[in-house]
């Protein structure tokens, strides 16, 4: 259980290792809950990996990840997709994630099943971290999570502030990880 490969230190992105291990183990435990787990950007999968790690060690669902890899090589400098799929490749996931190059709006427009954890880190602006909660969050089941990436940023701890904190329960913050639990049935 909790079974993370070191080498993830070497997939660019911004997660840490403890951030990582936060995330397996709401992974893990969110394995008797109905739905799948959903991901709001992925970049070159850094997070991808470790979900998807866990579900090919064992955890139930399938990782949906998406993101329209509009800015990789504006933004950052780098071929995204082509980093997301070799990493994808290269830890034999492809079982367990199914990668969508959607903006996170496109895809919510076809998805209607329940998610056992939703993982926040798409656009980082409070009105997309906003919209994402309210397009997402209510498909979340009783006890299943919702996690924030970078949640101390000003978009983000903005939206997050106007959670309805009697359905979300904070749990924990790791690093810049805040991890929320859906309390109502
Ligand atoms: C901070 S990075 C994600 C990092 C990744 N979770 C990791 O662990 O390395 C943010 C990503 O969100 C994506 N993104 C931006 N707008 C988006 C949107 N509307 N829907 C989905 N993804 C989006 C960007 O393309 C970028 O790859």
């Amino acid at each position: 259980m909790f079974g993370i490969p070191t080498s993830i230190r070497n997939i660019l992105g911004w997660l840490s290792i403890e951030e990582a291990m936060a995330i397996s183990k709401c992974v893990w435990e969110s394995g008797g809950f109905p739905g799948d787990l959903v991901e709001i950007g992925n970049y070159c999968g850094k997070s991808t990996v470790v979900i998807g790690e866990c579900l090919k060690q064992g955890a139930s669902g399938i990782l949906y990840s998406v993101d329209p890899h509009e800015d990789g090589l504006k933004l950052y400098g780098v071929d995204s997709l082509k980093k997301l799929i070799d990493n994808l490749e290269k830890y034999h996931l492809n079982e367990y994630v199914i990668i969508t190059e959607e903006t996170s709006e496109e895809f919510s427009k076809k998805w209607d099943g329940p998610i056992k954890l939703l993982f926040i880190d798409g656009d980082h602006s409070y009105e997309a971290v906003k919209t994402d909660i309210l397009r997402w969050s209510d498909k979340v089941v009783y006890l299943g999570w919702m996690l924030f990436h970078d949640s101390n940023e000003g978009g983000v701890a903005h939206a997050i502030s106007e959670l309805d904190k009697d359905k979300w329960g904070f749990q924990e913050q790791v690093g810049s990880l805040t991890i929320w639990r859906n309390r109502v049935r």
